[in-house]
């Protein structure tokens, strides 16, 4: 645990060196039996909403391989997801408002479907497609007002 702290504090200081990082404390983690969550390689996401009356929700401890749709579904925030998170819809479109860097990459097909969203911008993600990468950090989003949208 110790040298994973001191590698920790060490790469805060060296951003671009993130997925070293990642890849450092799995290795620390597996090589003295320590869960992610006890060297702080978690993830916390901010969600504000479009919707009027919705304060912003913070969740912290969130473990990366999941997408941001899954983890609003499993926190009740309501977020549409018709086809169910397949990439073959738009319902499950947000903003990445900071973070995207821990997310997996926008693809061509993700591209497409955004290009149906209602009122797509440059910061545009489908939240079934917003993979957390291994590592930590915060990531913020912004979900549209969902009462817009039928279905799931
Ligand atoms: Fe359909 Fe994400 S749930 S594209």
């Amino acid at each position: 645990m110790l040298s994973c702290v001191f590698f920790d504090l060490w790469v805060q200081s060296k951003p671009l060196f993130r997925q070293t990082k990642s890849i450092f404390s799995l290795i620390s983690n597996i090589e003295v039996g320590l869960q992610p969550e006890i060297c702080g390689i978690m993830y916390s996401i901010t969600f504000k909403f479009e919707q009027k009356g919705l304060e912003p929700i913070t969740l912290t401890g969130i473990e990366p391989d999941q997408s941001i749709l899954e983890v609003a579904l499993k926190n009740d925030i309501e977020l549409h997801h018709n086809c169910g998170g397949v990439c073959a819809c738009s319902t499950c479109h947000l903003y990445v408002e900071k973070g995207e860097d821990f997310l997996e990459e926008l693809s061509d097909k993700e591209e497409d479907f955004i290009d149906r969203a209602v009122n797509p911008r440059l910061n545009s993600r489908l939240g079934c497609q917003c993979v957390l990468q291994e590592g930590d950090g915060e990531v913020f989003v912004t979900l549209p007002d969902q009462t817009q949208f039928l279905g799931e």
